[in-house]
């Protein structure tokens, strides 16, 4: 079993390190342009891993993709991030390019593989890279709807003053400011989310969820790369494993939603094959009148490119 990493950055090189470190993989090939970076990176996570017992293998690699070949998943997080004062869609043509080359020699490698895209602004990179990719859409995956949701549980256990363990939560919609966090499908052991707070105070919660990525940024000069590559681990042991998870994942409408040719955020069974199935809610008018506000503003950016 062969995961490749795309980006040696804060987000590739800690993708690569959680999942070493869980030892569920037999060989782990970190991938950067930028000169001898990688093997530097993979060599300090190879040496933490006997004291782990670990006995994944790591690698790194100076942008050679046949070091990549037969990868069962391919994780892209590189691209420029934001620094503070950008949101996420300032970054739109310049990453849609670097994605589109990384797309293309990652798939003539491994033909087979399922690719999580993890680079900014996510779902017009997941469209990029499905699009260049040319491959069934089950396979080309986009992280963030779980990390949107995660940030959503830890600001409401505090909120709370309860285990984030036992928030339930579901997100609709585009990673960013036009998240769709569902109230109505929020719950704590199994309580609705109601008997605990007002859907007013919990809209606060939601605003403090569509600045968490920006929080960051402001704090650190830099985007988040923690909580973003636990995420994307989880992804892929739900995939590994064929655990047929329920996440928050960006993925291709083709008519779901009634929405077409687009990615956006949206409950998915993640399983062996990617995504195994588009789970689709009924919503009311809100839910509905926000989710059409968050398909605006891909479109026009997806629009952007000239595609
Ligand atoms: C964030 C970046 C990864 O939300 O988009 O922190």
């Amino acid at each position: 079993m062969k995961i490749t990493v795309i980006g040696a950055g804060n987000v590739g090189a800690s993708c690569a390190s959680l999942l070493a470190q869980k030892n569920i993989v037999k060989e782990i090939v970190l991938l950067d342009i930028k000169d001898k970076f990688s093997e530097g990176k993979s060599l300090d996570i190879a040496q933490m891993l006997p004291l782990l017992r670990s006995d994944t293998k790591i690698t790194g690699t100076t942008n050679d993709y046949s070091k990549s070949k037969d990868s069962e998943i391919i994780i892209i997080t590189c691209g420029i991030a934001r620094k503070p004062g950008m949101n996420r869609d300032d970054l739109v043509k310049v990453n849609a390019d670097i994605i589109r080359n990384v797309t293309k020699e990652s798939i003539s490698f491994s033909p087979k593989a399922k690719l999580i895209i993890v680079s900014n602004p996510l779902d017009v990179m997941a469209y990029v890279s499905y699009i260049t990719a040319d491959i069934d859409s089950s396979r080309v995956i986009g992280m963030a709807g779980l990390l949107d949701s995660t940030r959503y549980r830890f600001f409401l256990s505090e909120k709370l003053k309860l285990s984030p363990n036992d928030i339930q939560s579901m997100l609709l919609g585009g990673h960013g400011d036009t998240m769709v966090p569902l109230y109505r499908y929020t719950s704590i052991s199994g309580i609705p989310i109601k008997e605990f707070i007002s859907e007013e105070d919990n809209d606060d919660i939601i605003d403090k969820t569509k600045k968490g990525g920006e929080e960051i940024v402001s704090l650190l000069g830099t985007s988040a790369w923690m909580a973003p590559s636990a995420s994307v681990v989880q992804m892929i042991e739900a995939i590994l494993k064929d655990s047929k998870r329920i996440f928050s994942c960006s993925a291709f409408l083709n008519g779901e939603y009634d929405f077409k040719n687009i990615y956006m955020g949206v409950p998915v069974i993640l399983g062996k094959s990617g995504i195994e199935k588009i789970i689709e809610l009924k919503l009311n008018d809100k839910e509905r009148f926000l989710l059409v506000q968050s398909y605006n503003h891909i479109k026009k950016m997806v629009e952007k490119l000239n595609f």
